[in-house]
């Protein structure tokens, strides 16, 4: 859902004091063979955390050349009974391969209908634009997904971090008003994601 690019390719040159709608490209003359390739997806990140997952992504910050081509890609890893919990991506759509494991996939529309299903290796998802979505470990070995975007930054907006971990936070007075629930059970949920 990225704007079409308006040349072959920009690679993002990061440090650019200038800003853009994007990244400025790197000048031509220092393009190399480089600038095409990741190998940051190689490798899986720690799942050993709460939600007992990772995800590693080849986004246009951490593989620059993606920059203007409406592309990116991740890498998520599960440790069995983990989640890679509800999220939304603001700026694109997500299709995703299961490439070891057993995981229900799921997502929740904006008139509130869940869909979910059960996937195991080589079995693939979509996730339109903006709608939460999730991954459960439900096998018992680790799990593994590559996902793809149309957009060089799909963007997270991660559910529980967004309520309850935002700088400032969010007041209490807005979630128990919002979850219809007393103030210790939002300080509660707060205090797990440092908001
Ligand atoms: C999975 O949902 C991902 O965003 O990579
Ligand atoms: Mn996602």
């Amino acid at each position: 859902s990225d704007p079409d690019p308006l040349q072959d390719f920009g690679i993002a040159d990061l440090q650019s004091a200038s800003s853009i709608n994007g990244f400025p490209c790197k000048a031509a003359p220092n393009v190399t063979s480089e600038d095409f390739f990741f190998s940051g997806l190689a490798r899986g990140g720690n799942t050993n955390n709460t939600f007992g997952s990772s995800v590693v992504q080849g986004n246009v910050l951490s593989f620059p050349g993606l920059n203007t081509l409406g592309i990116s890609m991740n890498r998520v890893d599960i440790a069995p009974g983990g989640i890679n919990p509800p999220h939304l991506h603001p700026r694109a759509t997500e299709s995703g391969v299961v490439v070891r494991g057993k995981l229900l996939v799921g997502m929740i529309t904006s008139g509130n209908v869940f869909y979910s299903k059960n996937l195991t290796e080589g079995e693939m998802f979509v996730i339109p634009r903006g709608l939460v979505h999730f991954q459960m470990n439900v096998g018992n070995e680790s799990a593994l997904i590559l996902t793809a975007f149309n957009s060089h930054l799909p963007g997270a907006v991660v559910i529980p971090f967004t309520l309850f971990g935002s700088r400032p936070s969010v007041p209490d007075e807005v979630l128990t008003k919002a979850f219809q629930v007393d103030k210790s059970v939002v300080d509660g949920i707060k205090s797990n994601f440092g908001g």
